[in-house]
């Protein structure tokens, strides 16, 4: 017998819901960017988040079951991200999903944002064999993770200030080319030289796991200042390419590190960073040199998504791991460590 789920994801500022059946057939995935609304603000503001996700969750779980031709009655499961993010967006999210499960009288499944980048993965690729190296790079996290099985994650480093994403979208800020700046970086850079600007790499105490990331935008900021008082031209092109080569080069040494120490020879790269087009190349190339195979989602399947949280949500009905009605948004909840 089939398991179709009905997913909702609402931790940061993307309104999200997807019907998934099996964990891999995805019937529908509509993602409500409000990117328009806090593009002003240069990022996200929690307030004004929480209030458009309230405005646009029954719509967009309207649009999810319309478009997999689907009605409530056919849904085996409700799924939702009840952590990490922010508290007011997630608990717009883990609301909706309480009511419809209860009404439903459904099983209700509660899922780790991080596990739901992680498992974007498995969407693509369900058979993929175990186990593997994770680097989940997102705008909040920069996690180097061992994963032994579904379900079954070791920390091995994390990043000790900044994550990637937010050192993208801060450099993308000073550079004023807007927000999310991520993407805007990775175009921006296609067409400068990352050689043109010398810029440190944080590869802290020799072995380390860990990442930092402030160092290197402080780098490009105290670049651009001096540039200014100087009165000297700033090619953003090359300022952007220089930045991303100086994060990937990180990004790829410690997670080819963390393969070698642990024997893997499989990685996967999860989350919203994972859809930068310099570190999907340069990862494979590396890894291909030492005989590993990467894997990562479509981009638009690294980024935020309710299919992944569907995904994710399989495998946990599958063992009977359901959340009860108490279910409650936890803003800082660790991978691999449910609260409920
Ligand atoms: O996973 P995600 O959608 O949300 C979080 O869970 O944080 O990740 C968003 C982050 C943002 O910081 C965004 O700038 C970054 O992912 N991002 C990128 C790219 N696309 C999105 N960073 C670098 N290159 C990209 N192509
Ligand atoms: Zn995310």
């Amino acid at each position: 017998m089939s398991v179709t789920i009905l997913s909702v994801e609402t931790s940061c500022d993307e309104t999200a819901a997807a019907v998934v059946v099996d964990g891999t057939t995805v019937k529908s995935n509509i993602i409500s960017s409000q990117v328009d609304v806090h593009r002003k603000f240069g990022g996200v503001v929690p307030e004004v988040a929480s209030r458009k996700h309230l405005e646009l969750v029954n719509h967009v779980i309207r649009e999810a079951l319309d478009e997999a031709n689907l009605d409530f009655s056919s849904l085996d499961a409700v799924a939702v991200t009840y952590g990490p993010g922010l508290v007011g967006a997630l608990l717009v999210g883990v609301s909706a999903a309480k009511a419809i499960a209860f009404a439903l009288d459904k099983p209700l499944i509660g899922i780790n944002h991080l596990e739901g980048h992680v498992s974007a993965n498995f969407l693509s690729e369900p058979e993929l064999a175990l186990p593997v190296i994770c680097l989940v790079v997102s705008g909040g996290h920069t996690d180097l993770v061992l994963i032994t099985s579904i379900g079954q994650y070791k920390l091995l480093g994390a990043t000790r200030d900044d994550a990637a994403g937010e050192a993208f979208d801060k450099v993308a800020r000073v550079l004023g080319l807007g927000y999310p700046g991520g993407p805007l970086i990775d175009a921006l850079a296609a067409s400068g030289d990352d050689t043109a600007i010398h810029l440190p790499r944080a590869y802290l105490a020799e072995g380390s796991l860990d990442f930092s990331f402030s160092g290197l935008k402080t780098a490009v900021i105290n670049y651009l200042h001096r540039a200014e008082q100087k009165g000297l031209p700033v090619n953003k092109a090359d300022v952007a390419a220089s930045f991303r080569r100086a994060a990937v080069d990180v990004l790829v040494d410690k997670t080819l590190l963390a393969a070698r120490k642990h024997q893997i020879s499989t990685i996967m790269l999860a989350g919203g960073v994972a859809a930068n087009r310099l570190l999907r190349q340069e990862i494979t190339y590396h890894a291909a040199r030492e005989g590993k195979r990467v894997i990562y989602p479509p981009p638009v399947l690294c980024t935020d998504n309710a299919a992944m949280i569907a995904c994710a949500a399989y495998h946990k009905y599958r063992r009977g791991d359901f959340a009860p009605l108490t279910l409650n948004a936890v803003p800082s909840l660790p991978l691999g460590q449910d609260r409920y």
